[in-house]
């Protein structure tokens, strides 16, 4: 049996909070405990309150002395495209000189060529940069991970990639949640009615009958998947008993709020060109909205989504990376608290909330992670500040001090081995 205290946090944040995801005001309380500490046993939490009575009932534990930083729980990134083999530097230097995102992709770069070199590339390969990018996010206080196929587009490949998932999750310590995105872009080999049939008729029958994926997700989008295709594909994997995400509105206001709105999708994602009507039905099925300011950012856009809109309207707004090779090649939720204070206008509290418990949430697992509270798993990251609204203000700084699932130190800041 391990038993662990964890003593002298200046502030231990606990986002405990009623036993579903934040709205409005509650985006805020994130439940600071100051010079506080926790007890874990195997793993879990056992006991969290001032640092002096933890101190007395930790007898025979193993003792980490925060030293007076910031304790957070584990950040819950709810959007990943983790599994991706190469680079998209050619694409990051064709935006530089002013080209756009469908520009390239035409021109042979965006999704399709990460395709070809992720079809290319060995099992070993493929295995091992995923492992890599496991802990970039590790490092970045990360401790589980949405990620989405969607490099593959075709039955083999999309299901290898939700088997490399699957083994990531058993041999490295970020936990994964995968969901199938074979709708991520039409296959150049078919033609897109073609293409939606093999997604639906062979496809997501594959991937629920092996259980490879909790959710389904499509790229609603004109050039992608239009509103009827997108429709068709959710409502498949929704009766094989997939819960839904998507991506909508990204590029163009096309309706994609209201179709996740008309299918009680789990998450709406991106959400940039999204107006009023928009955020109104999201609200109408408590769809939670999934924001993802770092692909703003890194498209060279100004286009941000209108988080305070969807704040005040209600919703559960979720923060998220969209770790991606082509439109988000970051994996540092810093970054992301970073650009939602200053881009999306949302406090730091409001975006940890973002970023951990209402994305815990999002992800099915709101009971289990993304708050320090007794009986939830022992995941959180010791920042090398004291005031839990620095990781969002010194941005390009790496902050974090060291990182811990389920109780097992993970990472550890270099100077410190
Ligand atoms: O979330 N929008 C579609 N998918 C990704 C980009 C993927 C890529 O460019 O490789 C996104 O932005
Ligand atoms: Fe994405």
């Amino acid at each position: 049996m391990s038993f662990l205290a964890v003593l002298q946090a200046s502030q231990l944040v606990t986002l405990a909070g009623p036993k579903r995801p934040r709205v409005g005001a509650e985006l805020s309380e994130i439940g600071i405990i100051r010079d506080g500490g926790m007890l874990i046993r195997d793993g879990k939490i056992d006991m969290i309150g001032p640092s002096d009575e933890i101190e007395k009932e930790s007898g025979g534990a193993e003792i980490v002395d925060a030293g007076g930083r910031v304790v957070l729980p584990g950040f819950v990134d709810a959007h990943t495209h983790l599994v991706f083999a190469g680079n998209r530097l050619d694409d990051f230097e064709r935006r530089a000189r002013g080209e756009t995102y469908a520009q390239i992709a035409k021109a042979g770069g965006g999704i399709w060529s990460t395709v070809e070199k992720t079809r290319a590339a060995s099992d070993v390969d493929l295995f091992a940069q995923a492992k890599k990018h496991t802990e970039w996010f590790l490092r970045c206080g990360t401790t589980t991970a949405e990620a989405k196929s969607g490099y593959g587009l075709t039955t083999e490949h999309e299901l290898k990639i939700l088997r490399i998932m699957r083994r990531l999750n058993k041999e490295t310590p970020l936990e994964i949640v995968p969901t199938f995105l074979g709708a991520h872009a039409v296959s150049r080999e078919m033609r897109a009615d073609e293409y939606v049939d093999l997604v639906t008729n062979e496809m997501l029958p594959r991937v629920a009958q092996e259980k490879l994926a909790e959710f389904c997700d499509v790229f609603c989008e004109g050039g992608y998947f239009e509103i009827e295709q997108s429709r068709r594909i959710l409502s498949v994997a929704k009766k094989l008993g997939l819960k839904l995400r998507g991506h909508v509105d990204q590029l163009s206001n096309c309706g994609g709020a209201r179709l996740m709105a008309e299918l009680g999708a789990t998450t709406a994602d991106h959400l940039e060109k999204t107006d009023e009507l928009g955020i109104v039905a999201l609200k109408s099925r408590n769809v939670q909205p999934v924001l993802l300011p770092g692909s703003v950012y890194a498209l060279g856009s100004t286009s941000y989504p209108r988080a305070r809109e969807m704040i005040e309207t209600g919703l559960a707004v979720v923060l998220a990376t969209d770790f991606n090779p082509g439109s988000s090649p970051t994996p540092s939720m810093s970054m992301i608290l970073s650009l939602a204070c200053t881009q999306l206008k949302m406090s730091p509290a409001e975006a940890i909330t973002a970023a951990t418990i209402n994305a815990a949430y999002s992800l099915n697992r709101g009971n289990k992670i993304g708050s320090l509270e007794r009986g939830k798993l022992a995941n959180f990251s010791v920042f090398d500040c004291e005031d839990y609204r620095e990781p969002a203000y010194w941005f390009g700084i790496p902050s974090m001090h060291s990182v811990y699932v389920r109780g097992r130190r993970v990472l550890l800041r270099a100077d410190e081995n």
